[in-house]
């Protein structure tokens, strides 16, 4: 295994091994799981991509979530994006599902609304725009590390609140339909996830969230929207230009990302699939004290 840094501090290519291989050896799965835990951000290219082979992949890593209701693919493991209908057809830009793109293209990390939020993601990509539609990804353990001591130690304890509803009433207040706000209620986080394995935390900040326990809602917004800015600034961003074959997986614990628009005229179609946190990968810890 060879692994070729990617972004600003984090990030690897990752060559000599596919995602097959890792799905089907153990120590290779042992080999690219070190290689998650230290750099948040893994690609493979070249790949051969299928549905099972995603899965088979991404089982590895832990449990698998369920796409949730309302979404395409719901109670199954496979997130669909796509501005295509199901007999292919390019969708309209007011379509819910490209409205979803936009949403995708707010600063956040998968599943933080979830009662188990996501450890990883894994996405591959289907059909291609031919340009645009990067995706962008930031480290929020780099971020973290840089932030000033008194507001890390402010932060360590503090909870935050995240919903569903609260990105996407950012594009439309339509996007986030009746069923969705009854099925995914206000969940909170500590505002820094700390790795098990290495010990390194990271802040754990999203589009989702939106309230600070103990401040005004006023302030933490302001603060909130003040760490995904230092979070995201432009030299900390690592920009990814899809190619076919390609296979991107991202810590969730650790990293920012968000997609970026196309000309939404032409087909874009995304894979993914998400792989739930468990306590081994540091739950327990970024629970507030109440729900132990
Ligand atoms: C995702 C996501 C962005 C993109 O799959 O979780 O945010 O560029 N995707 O498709
Ligand atoms: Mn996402």
């Amino acid at each position: 295994m060879e692994l070729v840094p990617l972004g600003p501090g984090f990030g690897v290519e990752i060559r000599g091994l596919s995602i097959l291989d890792v799905a089907s050896n153990a120590a290779a799965y042992q080999a690219v799981r070190a290689a998650f835990e230290a750099h948040s951000l893994l690609l493979f290219r070249d790949q051969t991509i299928a549905d099972d082979i995603q899965v088979a992949f991404s089982r590895a890593f832990g449990p698998l979530e369920l796409t949730k209701a309302a979404s395409l693919g719901a109670g199954s493991f496979y997130s669909r994006l796509t501005n295509i209908d199901e007999t292919g057809k390019i969708l309209p830009p007011d379509h819910r599902q490209v409205l979803a793109a936009k949403a995708n293209a707010l600063w956040h990390t998968d599943s933080s609304f979830k009662k188990t939020p996501a450890l990883a993601s894994v996405l591959t990509a289907r059909v291609l725009p031919g340009q645009d539609g990067d995706t962008e990804f930031a480290s929020t353990r780099l971020a973290w590390e840089r932030l000033p001591a008194d507001l890390q130690a402010r932060l360590k304890e503090a909870v935050a609140t995240h919903s569903y509803a609260n990105s996407r009433d950012q594009i439309h207040p339509d996007l986030a339909n009746a069923e969705e706000r009854k099925a995914l209620p206000p969940v909170r986080w500590r505002l820094n996830w700390r790795n098990p394995v290495n010990g390194r935390r990271a802040l754990y900040v999203a589009s989702h969230a939106y309230a600070i326990d103990g401040m005004d809602d006023r302030d933490a917004r302001q603060l909130l929207a003040h760490l995904l800015d230092e979070a995201t600034r432009r030299e900390f961003v690592y920009v990814h230009k899809w190619r076919q074959g390609d296979a991107v997986m991202w810590d969730n614990r650790a990293m920012l990302h968000r997609g970026r628009p196309w000309d939404y005229t032409r087909e874009r179609s995304m894979i993914r699939t998400t792989i739930s946190a468990t306590e081994a990968d540091g739950l327990n810890e970024v629970r507030p004290p109440t729900l132990h």
